[in-house]
């Protein structure tokens, strides 16, 4: 079978190894004459990115490049590319890398034109009509990890740096007009990376499945989702060269993502407050805080991951699939505790109230409370 396709579900996709090949069609495509192709600090200097660069240059489309950008990228991070992006007179945005470069990339295009603040655009009600969207620009994103899904947002996650709190930036022209799934950008990713990230792509599905809201079609991709992540995530993590699982996994991150417009929960609601204080990466912290976050929504959700289970080919219903969870992180070296990355239990109620902050607590099962949530804090901590 050829992983290779194109597909227009739910933005315009081309999917296969090699394909980063067709950037600048893509660009075209996309309407971008002048591109900044934005990244996070830590793909800046790396081999796929210079020769991506290369691509656009050779195309006659210049070498826009804006790579500072923090890990959890922050409301400055966006300042300065937008700044950027002004001053270097672009049309365009190539959102080039994991969850961090997607989303900074995607809010430099979106604020690229805007007049308001920032914050103004937070994720609240409909706070995203004030947005001005004939000034939004359009953005054509190349994911090089599978698990964020971001390539088929509509939405950033991004850092306050002066409350230090996680926000969302949502608008539906955030969608990249044009996406290039290729499995071969993500083939050098290290261990822990391939691990952290194919957890988070297996979160958004979980979450999205435990979702109450009606959603019958995130439901059938959630739980495909879920498959491949089972099947093809070992695969990846034993050797990082098996391109067939890297595709596999890559397509398991843009329907996790896809998926998750039914809804995410606790899991997310927990990871995004211990993310923003304490700098943890976003799919290790999820992976954590799953078994736990299961315990508390088993009365909502036992009878439907009985189903998922016996699709999963995993015996025992819910009980069988808890128990599962916790022996897949195990076998990508996955802690336990969040002790073990750096998460103290003295700022337990701060975390609380963050999460209870938190949109994703409105896709939870069961509903979230004070008591229940700074209960999952102290299981996970
Ligand atoms: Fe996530």
């Amino acid at each position: 079978m050829s992983l290779r396709g194109n597909w227009s579900y739910p933005t315009a996709i081309r999917f296969g190894a090699g394909r980063i090949s067709e950037i600048a069609e893509a660009c075209k495509a996309a309407g971008i004459s002048r591109p900044l192709l934005v990244t996070d600090r830590g793909l800046a200097g790396m081999d796929i990115t210079k020769s991506t660069l290369d691509l656009i240059e050779a195309a006659g489309l210049g070498r826009g490049f804006f790579h500072e950008v923090d890990p959890n990228p922050t409301d400055r991070n966006a300042e300065e590319g937008v700044r950027a992006y002004r001053d270097g007179g672009y049309d365009g945005v190539i959102a080039f890398g994991g969850g961090s470069g997607l989303d900074l990339a995607k809010v430099i295009a979106f604020m690229a034109g805007q007049t308001r603040p920032l914050w103004d655009f937070e994720d609240i009600g409909d706070w995203w009509t004030r947005a001005d969207a004939n000034a939004i620009a359009p953005i054509v994103a190349v994911p090089t990890t599978a698990g964020t899904g971001s390539e088929v947002g509509r939405a950033s996650v991004i850092t306050n740096s002066e409350t230090h709190t996680k926000k969302i930036i949502f608008h539906p022209k955030m969608l990249p007009a044009v996406v290039i799934c290729d499995p071969e950008l993500t083939v050098g990713m290290p261990k822990f990376l391939t691990a952290g990230t194919g957890l988070d792509a297996f979160a958004h599905c979980v979450e999205a499945y435990s979702s109450p809201h009606y959603h019958p079609m995130s439901q059938g991709i959630a739980l495909e989702g879920m498959r491949l992540v089972k099947e093809y995530l070992p695969r990846a993590y034993a050797d990082g060269t098996d391109l067939e699982a890297r595709a596999q996994m890559m397509s398991a991150a843009a329907m996790g993502a896809t998926a998750f417009q039914k809804g995410l929960g606790a899991i997310h609601a927990l990871s995004h407050p211990i993310g923003a204080v304490y700098g943890t990466h976003h799919g290790t912290t999820n992976a954590v805080c799953m078994p736990a976050v299961l315990d508390l929504n088993a009365p909502a959700i036992a009878e439907r991951f009985g189903h998922a289970a016996a699709y999963l080919g995993i015996d025992g219903g819910f009980d069988g699939f808890r128990e599962f969870v916790q022996s897949f992180n195990d076998s990508f070296g996955i802690p336990r505790r969040l002790g073990e990355l750096g998460v103290g239990t003295d700022r337990i109620d701060e975390l609380t109230a963050m999460a209870l902050q938190d949109p994703s607590c409105g896709g939870n099962p069961v509903e979230l409370t004070g008591d229940n949530v700074k209960a999952l804090f102290e299981a996970c901590i």
